[in-house]
């Protein structure tokens, strides 16, 4: 990893050393251009002043002017608006940062220095922390397949504070930042590999080197298909059948130094490559199928986060790593299997796979009497149909839960939004033969089906299921600040979760 180098100091912006300086600037009330140039050095006043009256720039959010420097140290100066003061969130700083980055590199730089937008009541550290973790995300490239590598990451971002704030806090938020969006990284990285590579024996491999850098609060179990078969997971063991590679499940643990009565278990969907099985996907809709095990990247990721934060909470990861593929040994439709809570379950299509394996994943985390389970999975195009793809579909049979999730999403910059397990559509997952069927008879309301049919594998234990299917695999750059392929959603919600735990 060449992460660019991230430093909080306590310094006039226009002394510090870099190529583009970054000026962050709220509109409405206070704004005057006058009062913005006149911090600035003399040589530079009048053409930004020119600059920001040509361009008429007000601070509104988004706009953005840029001034070349030519006889100064510093080669740009970017004036990025905020918007007004009263109605800036945590986003707005992020989607400025994502700005700030975007124009850096396009100026072919590689090193800038921004000021810390924080309102007088407001927490330098969190806007600190949040400017980090977009920072990285903005920075973040999977060019390992390149001939030309790492050209567009920057070297150096300075956050700059010059009021009478605390920089040992904002060098703290700096330390966390870097963590988180280390973290959402490591999530990243693993979605984008090719599937050809990001095998369950890979994915397995990546627990262990966390696991290992985590040191002596880690430790991780993988069971080989004997084990599972042992612990009666039929359900899952039978997603596994049509593929070469072997099944692999993983279950990594937290354990803190100081240790609260929580217990947190995070369960990610880990289909390393959905072909649908015999129930084959058409050649489009399998393009981006690496990124079935988003959910396992996320709870890899969240994992390596946790090691540097060192939480109250402990905290168990669980993934049912599996390759979907069809072949003379794979399950079929029509087939019966029974999970290890005892449920059997007839598969009519080998491409709803994601809930058998998490079927059994489930009952796994439940004998963990955790205090609460959440699993993240790319479960259901209908999911993607309801909410759009930046939006992640929250179902849960517990309001507090629920609510802490969500509260903790908002925070933390990912968007999630709540959907109901309602119990009359509980009849249209039942089989004629079985327990349960794994599709549903009616083709509306897929997501909230998948829903109630984990909901069967949970037992009333406080529980949030995160279908992720649409923000776990950028097909577009979403916002200034993420852009194409995996984009490690997940992570950064679960990092505020278990602070809140
Ligand atoms: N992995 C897919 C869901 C998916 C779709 C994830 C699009 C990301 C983007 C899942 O295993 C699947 O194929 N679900 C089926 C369920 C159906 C057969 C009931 C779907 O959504 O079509
Ligand atoms: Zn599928
Ligand atoms: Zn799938």
């Amino acid at each position: 990893m060449n992460a660019m180098n991230i430093l909080g100091e306590k310094m006039d912006l226009f002394a510090a050393k870099a190529e583009v300086l970054v000026l962050p600037v709220f509109s409405g009330e206070g704004f005057s251009a006058e009062s913005i140039v006149a911090r600035m050095p003399e040589s530079v006043r009048k053409s930004v002043t020119r600059s920001m009256k040509t361009a008429e720039f007000s601070g509104k959010a988004g706009e953005v002017i840029s001034v070349d420097v030519h006889d100064a140290a510093h080669h740009h100066i970017l004036l990025i608006g905020l918007g007004s003061m009263k109605d800036a969130t945590l986003e707005s700083a992020r989607e400025m940062i994502g700005t700030a980055i975007a124009c850096t590199r396009r100026f072919g730089a590689k090193t800038l220095a921004v000021e810390i937008p924080v309102s007088e009541e407001g927490d330098v550290s969190d806007v600190a922390e949040a400017m980090v973790v977009a920072a990285q995300l903005a920075d973040y490239a999977f060019d390992n397949y390149k001939e030309k590598n790492g050209a567009k990451r920057m070297k150096e971002l300075t956050l700059v504070i010059h009021d009478g704030r605390d920089v040992l806090r904002v060098r703290k938020a700096v330390e966390r930042g870097c963590a988180i969006g280390g973290g959402v990284a490591v999530a990243r990285d693993l979605v984008n590999m090719p599937a050809q590579v990001m095998t369950p024996s890979a994915l397995a491999e990546a627990a262990e080197r966390i696991v290992k850098e985590g040191g002596k609060n880690f430790s991780l179990k993988v069971l080989e298909r004997e084990e599972c078969e042992a612990l009666g997971m039929g359900s899952y063991l039978a997603v596994g059948l049509g593929s070469d590679q072997p099944v692999k499940f993983l279950h990594l643990i937290y354990t803190p130094e100081r240790s609260s009565r929580k217990r947190l278990a995070v369960i990610g969907k880990g289909v390393t490559f959905d072909s649908g099985g015999l129930s084959l996907k058409p050649g489009d809709s399998m393009m981006t199928m690496k990124c079935d095990m988003a959910g396992a990247a996320a709870v890899l990721g969240f994992f390596t986060v946790l090691g540097q934060l060192q939480p109250r909470c402990e905290v168990h990861g669980i993934v049912a790593a599996v390759e979907n593929m069809p072949s003379g040994k794979a399950i079929r439709p029509g087939d019966v299997v029974k999970a290890s809570n005892g449920k059997t379950i007839e598969i009519l299509n080998t491409d709803a796979e994601g809930r058998l394996t998490l079927a059994d994943a489930l009952t796994y985390a439940k004998k963990l009497e955790p205090t609460a389970m959440v699993d993240l999975a790319t479960l259901t195009g209908a999911c993607v149909v309801a909410l759009g793809e930046e939006i992640t579909g929250l179902m849960s049979n517990n309001d507090e839960l629920a609510q802490s999730v969500l509260d903790s999403a908002e925070d933390a910059g990912e968007k999630m939004w709540r959907m109901p397990l309602e119990k009359r559509y509980k009849s249209l997952i039942e089989s004629d033969i079985a327990d349960l069927r794994n599709i549903p008879t009616s083709r509306y309301g897929g997501s909230l089906t998948a829903g109630l049919f984990l909901e069967e594998f949970v037992d009333g234990l406080p529980w949030v299921h995160l279908d992720i299917a649409g923000p776990a695999f950028a097909e577009k750059p979403m916002g200034s600040y993420l852009g194409k392929g995996g984009t490690g959603h997940g992570v950064r919600t679960l990092v505020e979760l278990v602070e809140r735990m």
